[in-house]
């Protein structure tokens, strides 16, 4: 160094650049930003320009050189210390016993003590670390030999340019899955498409894309993440290291991103747990997994084990079933649904997807057809994942055939052949008949029997269709009038299906005001909304006399909502069958004592519940905070009122503790709703 440097402007950028590491550190890997997005950008400015005042300081691990690397005309290859080897995969429950069978009888013992993983579906990635900094990052390759992408890793802010550990390995690498995570590549996708880029298939393939970009700076406005999992080479460590876990431990200690939903568990009873356990949350969790890995949790045991081919005897993957699958679009066709939306859907080859045959797939409307350029002989991409309705994701355009056909949304609808109309600002086309269209007709019965709704048990599709189609039942109030013998003589009917049928239909007569309100099927009033009329206005009648004014003083009902609402009444048939079903049929609800309720101190209030209490259900616990015209939220924030605590509470109950917010008992409770159940509903027709 030529000229001296004040000690001061030495320990001014260590500092910096100390800060903005936790800062990156807390918003990238914990998910859990320290500072407002203006302070960090404030220290970011600083740094900089210390750095460009003192060129000679600026070291390759500073955070200002994640970016501005120049782009490349090709990647180097780079060849792994430690081969980067493949898990076997484990597709049933038999795969995985015949695999902890094999490493017991191999170790000579009765039960094995596993680490557990989920399975990460993104880009496996070796990091080298020399003497604690970042030096090397490549992909996977061909399992010998890799691509260098480092300049592309180091614009990934999960991925630390050094490490924490004050007497790092001369050497260590980190191993693990670039990805991104599914908020992320959904933002993602709708910038692109907002930018008339290419949008990309699934998280994975954007994960791929991105990291292979010849210039870094095109990686660096991707939100790339990356998981550790493991480590490949390590020379001159000072711990020592016996099991798995320990490892990700000190991984995480060095500010990787370790998967939370790791565990240990002994014997293969709980990795089959571990493996349901993981697949109920699977489409809740924040990344797309495939699986889950079981790995041997003490390192001496997986050396002894060792590998066979090119994969371990220590390790398994076992794989959830494919949630995307490639087949053939047979035809077009149009559904046409309750409120007359006609919906295309795609009828395709049968296809095993998400674990179950797919016949159908949904193709949302017009424009999105366009958009995707699905038609009729293509070859697409479906994805069914958990129960969501499957939906074509993207066509494979190399393998459309000449005889592909565009799909054209017809101008009549295809059920009862009325004008279809597509208003200006609308992306869906409707059928304009109404309910005089049987397709719309269908779908309005099948609503208002619907479990949350009248919750008519056995009124299902096959039934409903044949009481439209044989003229039996018009509107809802015309179910009040069958009889057993008329519903016994359709097809599928027996004696006792009738009966039960029946039953439920007497049984639906005695419901509550917002479900009431719910099943009518009135455009943009969904179960929420329900209930907030129902509270709002205690009486139907009140209800269908308000103008759009009076029903904008609901909470949550703008003029769109207002407006569907008061057309809704505005039509004598809609009326009508109201009475019908009032007067005739007899459909009542307990009253609400309105006003009353609503000042109470319960009032416009949000509550969580945890835990089990004493005499409530949680069903009951809610039905009375809403009555009291309070709200049940699901988790805990800064917004929750009070947190209204059962036996063996949940983590909601330490977060409540955590953010100060009041905590009640079910005696607490029943006393802020202050009064007892009895006084505030009386009964009426
Ligand atoms: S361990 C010796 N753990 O799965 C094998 N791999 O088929 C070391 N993967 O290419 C791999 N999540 O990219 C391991 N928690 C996890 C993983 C995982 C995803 C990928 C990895 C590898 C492939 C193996």
């Amino acid at each position: 160094m030529s000229t001296s440097v004040p000690a001061d402007v030495v320990r001014r950028l260590r500092a910096l650049r100390e800060e903005i590491d936790t800062h990156n550190y807390r918003y990238h890997v914990l998910d859990q930003p320290s500072v407002p997005d203006s302070e960090y950008d404030a220290l970011f400015r600083e740094l900089l320009a210390l750095e460009a005042a003192h060129p000679d300081l600026v070291t390759p691990d500073s955070p200002s050189q994640r970016v501005g690397a120049a782009p490349r005309a090709d990647f180097a290859a780079v060849t792994h210390r430690v081969p980067m080897l493949s898990l076997n995969n484990a597709f049933g429950e038999e795969d995985v016993i015949a695999f902890d069978r094999r490493a017991r009888e191999a170790l000579g013992v009765d039960a094995i003590e596993y680490a557990t993983e989920p399975k990460f579906d993104g880009l496996a990635i070796s990091l080298a670390y020399e003497d604690g900094r970042f030096a090397v990052g490549a992909t996977r390759g061909d399992g010998f030999t890799g691509e260098d992408v480092t300049a592309n890793l180091r614009t990934v802010r999960a991925i630390p340019l050094r490490l924490a550990d004050p007497s790092p390995p001369r050497l260590l690498e980190v191993r693990g899955e670039v990805i991104m995570l599914k908020r992320d590549f959904e933002k993602l996708n709708r910038d692109q498409l907002a930018r008339g880029e290419k949008i990309f298939a699934n998280p994975r393939n954007a994960a791929a894309g991105s990291l292979r970009q010849l210039d870094p700076k095109v990686t660096a406005r991707r939100p790339l993440t990356f998981f550790a999992y493991g480590i490949g080479a390590v020379e001159g460590a000072a711990e020592h290291w016996t099991k798995h876990a320990e490892l990700l431990q000190y991984l995480m200690r060095q500010r990787f991103r370790v998967a939370p939903e790791r565990r240990v568990a002994s014997g293969v009873a709980r990795l089959l747990d571990y493996y349901r356990e993981i697949g109920e949350q699977r489409d809740r969790l924040p990344y797309e997994i495939d699986g889950v890995v079981y790995k041997v949790n003490d390192l001496k045991a997986q050396e002894r084990l060792g590998f066979v081919a090119r994969a371990p005897r220590f390790a398994i993957a076992h794989k959830y079933p494919a949630e995307e699958a490639v087949t053939e679009v047979m035809d077009i066709e149009v559904n046409v649904g309750r409120t007359g939306a006609l919906t295309p859907v795609a009828r395709l080859k049968p296809v095993f997807v998400g674990g179950v045959t797919v016949t159908n797939a949904t193709l949302h409307n017009e424009d999105e057809i366009r958009r995707k350029d699905v038609r009729i002989g293509d070859q697409v991409l479906v994805r069914r994942a958990g129960d969501v309705i499957p939906e074509v994701v993207s066509v494979v355009r190399e393998r459309r055939p000449a005889t592909s056909r565009v799909f054209v949304m017809p101008a009549l609808c295809p059920v009862c052949g009325s004008r279809v109309e597509r208003l200006p600002d609308e992306a869906v086309a409707r059928c304009t008949a109404g309910l005089y269209c049987p397709a719309q007709r269908k779908q309005a019965l099948l609503h208002f029997a619907s479990r949350r709704a009248m919750d008519i048990e056995g009124l299902g599709e096959k039934l409903v269709d044949q009481l439209v189609d044989r003229d039996l039942v018009r509107d809802p109030s015309d179910l009040y009038r069958l009889n057993e013998a008329t519903l016994a003589d359709l097809d599928r009917m027996a004696e006792k299906s009738a009966a039960n049928v029946m039953a439920a239909i007497e049984a639906s007569k005695n419901t509550t005001l917002a479900r009431f309100i719910y099943a009518l099927g009135i455009r943009n009033v969904g179960e929420a909304t329900a209930k907030d009329l129902a509270q709002h206005f205690g009486r139907l009648c009140a209800m269908m006399k308000a103008g759009p004014a009076a029903l904008e003083q609901v909470p949550d009902v703008g003029p769109v909502v207002a407006a569907s609402i008061a057309s809704f009444f505005s039509e004598r048939h809609n009326r009508e069958v109201i009475v019908s079903l009032r007067r005739r049929a007899r459909v009542k609800w307990a009253k609400l004592v309105g006003r009353a309720i609503r000042v109470g101190a319960a009032h416009g209030k949000t509550f969580v519940l945890t835990g089990t209490l004493p005499h409530l259900s949680r069903e009951e616990a809610q039905g009375r905070i809403e009555a009291a015209g309070g709200k049940v939220a699901g988790s805990v924030s800064r917004k929750t009122d009070y947190v209204v605590v059962g036996a063996d509470p949940g983590a909601k109950y330490e977060r409540a503790l955590a953010l100060e917010i009041p905590v009640l008992d079910e005696d607490g409770l029943m006393a802020l709703l202050g009064d007892s159940p009895s006084s505030r509903q009386g009964s009426s027709a």
